[in-house]
């Protein structure tokens, strides 16, 4: 299994989080960094761990006018990429069943429209590959939330779902060019994201630990990245036994004991 060293790597959602523990290490493995988010304190307050080596790329993904702008200043500041992570992303829950689609469309532009521009701003720069080096990478973070329906993800689930299947069908059409496409999809993080989720999370993990995870698949050359397995397996295998899942896990999951009535 090979480090990740020496490389330029684009991160997005790298102020918090699974992108900042990312960025940690990554850092520390002599790799240069640009770092993505809104919110240009986090990113400073990140940049700290080595100044030389990370540089600030602050955008909206889920927005179309501000990435156009981020492609001319991540052009500005490196003319290849060897990885990206977008790990930007967001989550609420769906309450009620109220489908409210306000909550779908912030959902899907961070989740899979953000993705969709990530990897239009980089793709440019991903169209190498140096003699004996590995391709380059286009990775992006995904949820095991996506591999059941899950009561209150219907939004999050369903742009976890569809960055999915895009991830799937852009890794064929790039068959043959040398480019690594890889979904990423973890379990329960402890990070901003689920602070203040007020239900249990089976095993919940470090972003730490979960950095370490998706490095280690990166350079394993997986396509998919789950973790951890505790968590992936049975619900690859509730994914499988559907009606075991809507008939006797799902029951117990759900809030609604009632659709209320709406005029
Ligand atoms: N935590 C979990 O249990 C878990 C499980 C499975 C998957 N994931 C996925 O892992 C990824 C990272 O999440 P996390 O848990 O590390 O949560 P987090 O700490 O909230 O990190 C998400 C980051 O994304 C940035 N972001 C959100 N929307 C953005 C946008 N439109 N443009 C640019 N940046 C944006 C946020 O920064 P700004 O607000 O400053 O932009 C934030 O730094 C997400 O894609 C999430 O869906 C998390």
């Amino acid at each position: 299994m090979s480090e990740i060293r020496d490389q330029c790597i684009w991160i997005t959602g790298a102020g918090s989080g699974i992108g900042q523990a990312l960025v940690r290490l990554l850092v520390a493995q002599n790799n240069f960094l640009i770092i993505s988010g809104r919110g240009s304190e986090q990113l400073l307050e990140v940049q700290k761990l080595c100044p030389q080596r990370i540089r600030l790329l602050p955008c909206d993904v889920g927005n179309d006018e501000d990435m156009q702008r981020a492609k001319s200043e991540l052009e500005s500041l490196t003319d290849q990429l060897d990885l990206v992570i977008a790990c930007a992303g967001t989550c609420e829950y769906e309450d009620d069943l109220r489908l409210d689609t306000a909550s779908y469309r912030r959902v899907f532009d961070s989740n899979f429209f953000g993705v969709v521009n990530t990897l239009r701003t980089a793709l440019p720069l991903l169209n190498h590959r140096a003699a004996g080096k590995t391709p380059p990478v286009f990775a992006a973070v995904g949820s095991l939330s996506s591999v059941v329906g899950m009561p209150r993800a219907e939004a999050y689930g369903a742009s976890k779902a569809a960055l999915g299947y895009f991830l799937d069908a852009v890794r064929a059409d790039t068959a043959r060019v040398p480019l690594r496409i890889v979904e990423i999809r973890p379990g329960f993080i402890d990070t901003p994201l689920t602070a203040s989720n007020d239900f249990s999370m089976p095993f919940l993990m470090t972003p730490e630990k979960a950095a370490q995870r998706i490095l280690a698949g990166l350079s394993s050359g997986a396509r998919t990245i789950d973790f951890p397995r505790r968590l992936s397996w049975p619900l690859r295998l509730m994914g499988c036994m559907q009606s075991l899942w809507f008939g006797l896990v799902a029951p117990r999951l759900t809030r609604i004991h009632q659709l209320r009535h709406r005029i």
